[in-house]
């Protein structure tokens, strides 16, 4: 098959680390190759020097078997590669359109001409299935939604080879799905697609070539029928990983969490209640926009509730601040690790440890330095944290390590109660088990876990129960054992199941 876009040999190194040790990568036209790998493989070290924003030391790049320059983003683009970042990358004062033809504003009369921009991004929005006002801050929109925006971006320019890094990882699977339904129809108008994921039922789904990274270096290739689950694991973690979700049964203690009529902003009109015993995993399903993420905030006092009680161990708790929160047990793991997760210009030393929880919580207990690091190096143990030290700033870190770092941080606190917001989300299948694993240890000990997320395996997989949401509410609840996919999406929809309302 002749390429569209080749790659040869490249290189990149960073202080302390080689991502990149001579890598090859071949793009068909027409073609979806999937690009896989685990946390800190090079990935989006790859994709950076493929779309210009961070160029190689070293490699050739050639467009239809032509060397072409694209070590500028500008570069890059005249040759028709656009990348959307793992990490959103927006402007989040400025409004919709304003975002998509953000560097290449249509002007009148010299002055920015917003009302054409606007009417110019309704197109693109359309072709993401993406139903907001352009006019509207992009700050404003849940995350989902706003990823959407940067791949609506994207298409506005017009590329041949549009390289998505991660694109689903905030979305559900309906708009994951619709995510694939754009993909075709890029693909049936020529454009060919590098897509980068680790949720690999996905990969099975929409690749017509899968190429794998291990440790900066290409480890090996499927196509076709050999696009499977086992197959893809395989090269990339080098071991079979398999009994994903181990969770046994234990004894569920007292109510650990109970929650009371909870409003949040997100559905004003509506309340959710619900309890977690202590050792019980209990996972939050529903769609984008359902309001789980606001709820989680609220109990966690990152917004203010509208109304409704948490209470830890039976006892109320008031609160109004984060700060407030941890003092009465509670922990929450936030799905926007960029923006309330991680300290990305400090160490992954501080990050890991309870410094960052102290500032945050004032009166902490006293730790020494020394069992601090000793802490921040079991918990760049236990997840598998791949930097070259503790003392590297987060910013340098991969995706997926960034989130570990979070969730060391947090599980180093050993909370009452931990909430965790999609917890794996950018988390590579070998690391996926070994959180699972930390999980299910967690709840044995006794700790009451609510996670919300929106990889129904997951949900499936490991909860104990699942309530799932539909604006705001609490549209119904399952039991392991008894739960299938097709009774939460006709929950999380709205369908009401009779017997099923609590
Ligand atoms: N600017 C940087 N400075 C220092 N190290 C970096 C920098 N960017 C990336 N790295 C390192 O390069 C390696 C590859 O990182 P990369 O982001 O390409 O991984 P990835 O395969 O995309 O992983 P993930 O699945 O977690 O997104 C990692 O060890 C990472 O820490
Ligand atoms: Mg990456």
């Amino acid at each position: 098959m002749s390429s569209l876009l080749e790659a040869r040999g490249v290189v990149k190194s960073f202080p302390g680390v080689k991502a990149l040790r001579g890598v090859d990568l071949r793009l068909g036209a027409g073609e979806v190759l999937a690009v896989l790998g685990e946390n800190g493989a090079g990935k989006s070290t790859l994709m950076k020097a493929l779309a210009g924003v961070q160029a190689a030391d070293g490699g050739e790049f050639l467009m239809n078997g032509d060397p072409v320059r694209v070590d500028t983003v500008r570069g890059a683009m005249a040759a028709g590669i656009a990348l959307i970042h793992q990490e959103l990358n927006m402007a989040g004062n400025l409004d919709v359109a304003a975002n998509i033809f953000l560097g290449r504003e249509f002007r009148k009369f010299g002055l920015v001409d917003d009302e054409r921009m606007r009417r110019e991004a309704v197109t693109y929005l359309k072709m993401v299935g993406l139903d907001v006002d352009p006019a509207v801050e992009v700050g404003t929109l849940p995350i989902g939604k706003q990823q959407l925006v940067e791949i609506a971006k994207a298409l506005s320019v017009d590329a041949k080879v549009l390289i998505m890094d991660e694109p689903t990882s905030s979305l559900s699977q309906t708009e994951a799905e619709q995510l694939f339904v754009v993909v075709k129809d890029l693909v049936s108008r020529g454009v060919s697609i590098i897509y980068i994921s680790h949720r690999l039922s996905e990969i099975v789904q929409i690749a017509d070539r899968v190429t794998v990274l291990r440790d900066g270096e290409n480890a090996g290739e499927l196509a076709g029928d050999e696009i499977t689950h086992g197959k893809m694991v395989q090269l990339m973690v080098g071991r079979d990983v398999d009994r994903f979700y181990q969770r046994t049964q234990h004894e569920l203690g007292e109510v650990a969490l109970e929650v009371k009529e909870l409003r949040t902003t997100a559905y004003p009109e509506h309340a959710a209640s619900f309890q977690v015993a202590r050792g019980e995993v209990v996972g939050v399903a529903g769609l984008v926009g359902a309001g789980r993420t606001e709820m989680l905030e609220a109990m966690f006092g990152v917004m203010p509730a509208l109304g409704g009680e948490v209470w830890v161990q039976g006892e109320k708790a008031t609160i109004g601040a984060p700060r407030e929160a941890i003092a009465a047990g509670l922990a929450l793991v936030p799905e926007d690790r960029k923006t309330q997760g991680a300290i990305l210009d400090m160490a992954v030393l501080e990050n890991a440890s309870l410094a960052s929880l102290k500032r945050d919580a004032r009166k902490g207990a006293f730790l020494n330095r020394e069992a601090e690091e000793a802490l921040a190096e079991k918990g760049i143990k236990d997840l598998s944290i791949r930097t070259p030290d503790a003392a590297q700033l987060v910013r340098y870190l991969s995706g997926g390590n960034q989130q570990k770092v979070v969730l060391a941080k947090w599980l180093a606190m050993k909370p009452k109660v931990l909430l965790l917001d999609e917890p794996t989300r950018g988390i590579d299948v070998g690391a996926k088990q070994e959180i699972y694993g930390l999980i299910e240890e967690l709840a044995k000990q006794g700790m009451a876990i609510l996670f919300v997320s929106s990889e129904m395996e997951e949900v499936m997989g490991l909860s104990d129960r699942v309530l799932v949401m539909h604006e705001g509410e609490v549209a119904g609840e399952l039991k392991r054992g008894g739960i299938t996919e097709e009774q939460i999406m006709s929950l999380a929809t709205g369908g009401v199941s009779q017997e099923l309302k609590v």
